[in-house]
């Protein structure tokens, strides 16, 4: 049972990057989470290659690279030399999702689809032995710090259900309001990867929450 915990950069403290990462590197979080906005696929712009290309000098755990663009299939490539090693595309975001995520592997990353709250989960059904990991966003995306939308749950039971079904190697990743509340239940519905922002920057011990997310 995979237990990966990613914490989101989005509520990092941007005048001191470095503090936060060296703090993550130091804790037992397993991935940086890197959330990239484009003011269009999201309504909010965050942040792009130059500084992915600082935090990757320093981070000494995986990018978990989320890409809430448009047109992503026209950046993976600079993705990759920015320093990803994972690297997610919105399943709303793409017209052709199968050579999307196959030109992110044959580049030499981890091939995610992240679905918004609204995205059924059937529709990955026909990739899903493609794939290294499914988002689910359990937020509509764009913001940190957002109420975590309780429907989640079947959603990932569901995708747990196709992937077994499907002998899939797919891992499942969950994206928005997780926290030292929710946590263990989404372990137990059948996440693998928690994604926490707020939660973990915004706690007065961010080594510990992070354990505790994890549930060590
Ligand atoms: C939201 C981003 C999330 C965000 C999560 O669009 O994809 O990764 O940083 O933040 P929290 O954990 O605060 O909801
Ligand atoms: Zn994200």
């Amino acid at each position: 049972m995979t237990h990966l915990i990613a914490p989101s950069l989005l509520s990092a403290n941007f005048l001191n990057l470095q503090n936060d990462i060296e703090m993550i590197n130091a804790s037992k979080a397993d991935w940086f989470h890197i959330d990239v906005m484009d003011g269009t696929f999201v309504p909010n712009i965050s942040f792009g290659f130059p500084i992915i290309k600082q935090i990757k000098k320093s981070a000494k755990k995986p990018l978990d690279v989320h890409l809430m663009i448009v047109h992503p299939e026209n950046y993976l490539e600079t993705f990759k030399e920015a320093g990803a090693d994972c690297l997610s595309v919105h399943y709303e975001a793409c017209d052709h999702l199968d050579r999307t995520i196959n030109q992110i592997k044959k580049l030499g990353m981890k091939a995610g689809v992240v679905l918004n709250p609204h995205t059924n989960v059937i529709l990955l059904e026909d990739v899903i032995t493609e794939l290294d990991f499914v988002c689910l966003m359990s937020v509509n995306p764009g913001f940190g710090g957002q109420k975590f939308i309780e429907n989640t749950y079947s959603k990932i039971k569901a995708l747990k259900k196709m992937i077994i079904s499907k002998n899939s190697k797919a891992l499942i990743e969950v994206d928005g309001g997780v926290d030292v509340n929710n946590a263990s239940k989404l372990f137990d519905a059948g996440a693998d990867i928690l994604v926490a922002g707020n939660a973990v920057f915004g706690s007065i011990d961010p080594i510990k929450t992070i354990e505790v997310i994890k549930g060590i």
